[in-house]
This record gives structure tokens, sequence and C-alpha cells, in this order.
């Protein structure tokens, strides 16, 4: 490894760090009523995942000018809300997985309905954390934070997409269905966790904040495209959910659709379009350029 990518290892490992240090702050603890929900809460967010979209908001905030600090409760609302997803994803209704970050789904630990009510408490508790941090001072910033990621998990984003993802179910989508559910089941979110990091700078610059849209709308898209091409490519053990789901259930995916070396050829062409975003900037942006580098080349 180079030097610039240690660089970024060490960061990464940081922010990882810093992100499970601030959910567990966060979630209840487990020893308050209900202490099985809460329990289950946990269980659902902490002690994995790649924190790629905590590692989003705070590469976009740090290009903004945000203090670190100020990154923590809107990353962490956005990881709050993506476990949730995880944890609905996975009910035998939707996805019916069994393992997730490579233990058993939340619903296989604690039952469907919990797991159910996991989600739910999930999601309103990312919106609580926002509202109520003291860092981050306006009213006009909670609020804008709140809008973009009430609209980025609502009908027009992650859960319409996850309703397309189902009815399509036997039902292949055309390559525009196709973008158009993938940009809102996943990429929504990971647009709106670099927009959350750039709004937690108290005065970001409009240009900055635009290039960072820009680019987590390509990075969001590549971040489901090479979802898909792991789920067809890569083993269980090193997913650490089960392999070759989508085409088990029948799903439309640009894999099963467009077939495995188109797939990888937009996931490319999407990291191309991310980068040029970022054209205009020098070592401010290469965070952002890491990340972009980790979402299309990681392996799990
Ligand atoms: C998996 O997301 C579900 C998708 C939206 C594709 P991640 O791959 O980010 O899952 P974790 O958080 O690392 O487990
Ligand atoms: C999940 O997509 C998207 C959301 C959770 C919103 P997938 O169903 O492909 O995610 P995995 O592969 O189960 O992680
Ligand atoms: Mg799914
Ligand atoms: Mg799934
Ligand atoms: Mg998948």
């Amino acid at each position: 490894m180079n030097e610039q990518a240690l660089d970024f290892k060490a960061w990464t490992n940081d922010m990882q760090a810093r992100m499970e240090l601030a959910l567990d702050a966060h979630l209840p603890t487990a020893t308050i009523s209900p202490m099985r929900l809460h329990e289950a809460m946990r269980y659902a967010t902490l002690g994995g995942g790649k924190r790629v979209r905590a590692l989003l908001a705070y590469a976009a905030g740090e290009f903004c000018g945000a203090e670190l600090e100020k990154i923590d409760i809107p990353a962490a609302s956005v990881e709050i809300i993506h476990a949730f997803s995880l944890v609905h994803d996975d009910l035998p209704c939707m996805d019916d997985d069994d393992l997730r970050r490579g233990k058993p789904t939340t619903h296989k630990q604690y039952g469907d309905a919990l797991a159910l009510l996991v989600g739910d408490a999930l999601q309103s508790l990312a919106f609580q954390l926002i509202s109520q941090e003291k860092l981050l001072k306006s009213a006009t910033q909670k609020l804008q934070m709140l809008h973009i990621l009430a609209l980025a998990s609502g009908s027009r984003g992650m859960a319409g997409g996850q309703a397309i993802d189902i009815e399509s179910i036997g039902i292949p989508l055309t390559r525009a269905e196709l973008e158009h559910m993938h940009i809102q089941k996943t990429g929504a979110l990971i647009r709106a966790a670099a927009l959350l990091g750039a709004y937690s700078a108290d005065d970001p610059e409009e240009e900055k904040v635009k290039a960072v849209d820009h680019f987590a709308k390509a990075i969001g898209l590549a971040f489901q495209v090479v979802d898909d091409i792991l789920d067809a490519e890569a083993d269980t053990q090193t997913l650490g959910k089960t392999a070759g789901k989508d085409k088990l259930n029948n799903k439309s995916t640009y894999v099963t659709i467009l077939g495995l070396s188109a797939a990888k050829q937009l996931a490319s062409e999407l990291h191309a379009n991310a980068m040029a975003a970022l054209s205009f900037y020098g070592r401010e942006a290469d965070l952002l350029r890491h990340l972009a580098n980790f979402i299309t080349q990681r392996s799990f």
C-alpha cells in the first residue's frame, strides 16, 4: 500500500471507531424498559457494517469545513436509518434473509414482530437525535437536515425503492426502471449522508455542496450496482450475508437484467462520473475520492 492508501485506511478505522462510540452512546441502553426492544435495536445497529454512509458524511463534512463533532449526530442518524432498512429488508415478507453482518438477522434472533418494531423505533430515533442535537445551533440547519433525511427514507427514497424492488420479483424491469429503483432504494440515503455531512458546516460554500451532491448521486447508484455484482460473485463468508440471493429471489438487478460485464462497466462509468464532480478541487477532496475507490473496488 502506498502512503496515501495507508492514510486513508487509518482515517477509515478512526471514523468507524468514532461512529461505533457515537451509536453506542445514543442508542437506548438495554437495561431500560422495554429491555428486549432496546437490546434488539443495539443488536441491529452495533458491531458490524462498513459504515460507508457515516464515512461519506465525515468526508463531505470535512470537505465543506465542518468540525468532526458536529458531523457525529447527522452521520449516526443516517447509519441508524440504514440499520432500520436492513432489518426490514431481511424480514421473511421482504428478502427473507437469515444472515446479516456475519450474524443471524434481527428477526432470526428476536422474532418477526420485534424486528418490525426495531425498524420503527430506529427510524424515530434518527429524527429524534438530529432534532435534539445541541451542537447544531440553528433551527434552520436542523430542519434542513430533517427534511433531507425524511425525503431520502420515505416513499420517494428508500421505502419507495424497496416497494419497486418487491414489485419487480419475477417481472424483469427495463434498464430505466432499474436505474430509478436503485437511485431510490440505496442512492437516496447515500446522497443524504453526504449532504448531511456538508450541511454540518455552519456556512458551507454553495459550489462545494453542489459538488458533493453530484458526487454522491453517482457514487450512491454505483454502490447498489456493486452490491448486485457482489451478490453474484462473492461468497457468503466474505459478504457476511447470504450470497446469490438476488437470483434465487428472482430479483431485478443490474446483474440479473444486464449481466455481470455490463454491470461492471456501469460501475466504472459511475465511478468516473463521481470523480468528475470533484475535478475542480485538489487535495481537500481526496477523502471523497478514496471513498469512491473503496465503494467501487470493495470485496464485501
Ligand atoms: C447493504 O448496505 C444494503 C444496501 C443498501 C446495498 P451496506 O453494504 O452498506 O451494508 P453494511 O452497513 O456495510 O452492513
Ligand atoms: C437493500 O438492497 C436496500 C435497502 C436495504 C434499502 P438489497 O436487498 O440488495 O441489500 P442486501 O443485499 O440484502 O444487503
Ligand atoms: Mg432487498
Ligand atoms: Mg436484501
Ligand atoms: Mg443486495
